[in-house]
């Protein structure tokens, strides 16, 4: 309620888009979008750069796939650590999970989101809450892998980036972020991480509305933004009639 209470503030002092009904709640479903893409191709950038480019209104809130890895086993967290665990395919994330917490941000519902360390290989104990926003953006390297993630987004991007360069931005940042050793890196690649972005990752770049490049994407980023404005919008045009008609009769509009 304080959220509430600071986003009425907000609305109130900068005046109120048109996607939002007098009171503060967005007046249809959030509007979706999907990013998939390699690891470390830039899925986490271009979502930033959505939101930077939309401004601060309206709220939006980025979805990481990464929070879904499924809890693991004292086994599975030994084979991890020595490199010997495939978390790059589709079965390793809690997919039912994942669309379940999509449904209920695409429903502008809040919802809890699992916390997961890279360093423990480990989903924690603590969840996240996350309050409903007028637009919500999931990204993952399976961002685009079910079909029924696909049915729920308005829009599906696929960052694409040289397999090189995603190899390179991956080392600087496991090692620098992750913990990780830039053998044990190399020797995951080569096992998992490149046959699963062949296989899985890479095939579902034809379910994408539009490609985005891994680097240089500003002017995919500004034709993106300006996109989801001009839906917005149009929502807005759809849903407002509506609303205006459950008034009672006999007061002015
Ligand atoms: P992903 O979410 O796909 O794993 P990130 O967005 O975290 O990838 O990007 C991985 C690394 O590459 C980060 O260090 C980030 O700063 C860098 N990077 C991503 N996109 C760009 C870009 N367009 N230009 C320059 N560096 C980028
Ligand atoms: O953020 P990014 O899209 O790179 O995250 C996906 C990658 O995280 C996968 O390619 C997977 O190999 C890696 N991963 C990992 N260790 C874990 C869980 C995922 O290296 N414990």
């Amino acid at each position: 309620t304080t959220i509430q209470a600071l986003k009425n503030t907000v609305l109130k002092s900068h005046g109120r888009p048109p996607w939002y009904g007098e009171d503060g709640q967005p007046i249809s479903d959030a509007f979706l979008i999907g990013i998939a893409g390699g690891s470390a191709s830039g899925k986490t950038h271009v979502a930033r750069q959505i939101v930077q480019s939309l401004g601060s209104i309206p709220t939006v809130v980025i979805l990481s796939q990464d929070s879904f890895y499924k809890r693991h086993t004292p086994e599975e967290v030994a084979l991890a650590m020595d490199n010997k665990y495939d978390f790059d395919h589709p079965s390793a994330l809690d997919m039912p999970m994942f669309a379940q917490c999509l449904m209920d941000l695409k429903k502008c519902r809040q919802t809890n989101v699992p916390v997961y360390s890279f360093t423990e290989h480990q989903r924690l104990d603590e969840t996240q809450y996350l309050y409903g926003a007028a637009i919500v953006i999931a990204e993952g390297i399976m961002a685009l892998q079910d079909p029924a993630l696909r049915a729920l987004y308005d829009l599906k991007i696929f960052v694409q980036c040289d397999s090189d360069l995603m190899l390179a931005r991956r080392i600087r940042r496991d090692v620098k972020e992750r913990g990780r050793s830039v053998d044990g890196i190399l020797d995951q690649y080569l096992r998992y991480v490149k046959p699963a972005y062949d296989n899985f990752v890479f095939p579902t770049s034809r379910y994408a509305d539009i490609i985005v490049p891994g680097s240089d994407n500003h002017v995919a980023i500004e034709l993106i933004s300006t996109h989801i404005r001009r839906q917005l919008h149009e929502r807005a045009r759809r849903f407002r009639p509506k609303m205006v008609s459950r008034r009672p009769t006999g007061l002015s509009p």
